[in-house]
């Protein structure tokens, strides 16, 4: 139980601190300094290095939930910021799921192709669903954590 909560709440810092350094500061960063040619480039370098670390975070996220809930007795008997952080979470995954197979594939074959509007609208759309990942992920994080003082 101790090594679950201690990898579950690992893997969430790992994938949710990520997020919110590559929105909040990256992003407008690379805007200012980057010209479209050297700035989609750098996006898909850093993505292929953050994104395998979100597979291993959401894998994480989920065996450990799981095996927790199985050793609180299954889903039957658990507090309702249980079921929420559930919900919410398999929410982000299924967000993240589709920025890995549909913008994210288009903008790694835009850039390779140097096509910079096709990669920049491509990009638009991860930085929309990123934004909408890292708002879930820290009002889970929210809820997981205060949760249990305010709805049982
Ligand atoms: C998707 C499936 C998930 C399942 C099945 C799950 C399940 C659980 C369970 C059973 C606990 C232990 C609760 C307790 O000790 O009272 C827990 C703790 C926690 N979970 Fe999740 N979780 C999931 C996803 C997430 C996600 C996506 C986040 C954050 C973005 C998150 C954040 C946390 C945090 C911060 C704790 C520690 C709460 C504390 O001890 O104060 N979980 N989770």
């Amino acid at each position: 139980m101790s090594l679950a909560i201690a990898l579950h709440v690992l893997s969430v810092v790992v994938w949710v601190g990520g997020m919110f350094f590559a929105h909040q500061a990256l992003r407008p960063a690379a805007v200012e300094v980057l010209e479209p040619p050297l700035r989609l480039p750098l996006w898909v370098a850093t993505f292929k290095r953050f994104f395998p670390w979100v597979w291993l975070a959401i894998s994480l996220i989920l065996i450990s939930g799981y095996w927790m809930i199985f050793k609180f007795g299954g889903f039957g008997n658990l507090p309702l910021y249980i079921h929420i952080m559930n919900g919410l979470g398999l929410l982000m995954m299924a967000i993240y799921l589709h920025v890995f197979f549909a913008p994210y594939k288009r903008l790694k074959k835009a850039v390779s192709a140097e096509n910079w509007p096709e990669g920049g609208k491509q990009l638009a759309k991860i930085r929309m669903m990123v934004g909408i990942n890292t708002i879930l992920g820290l009002l889970t994080i929210a809820i997981a954590t205060g949760g249990r003082y305010l709805i049982h």
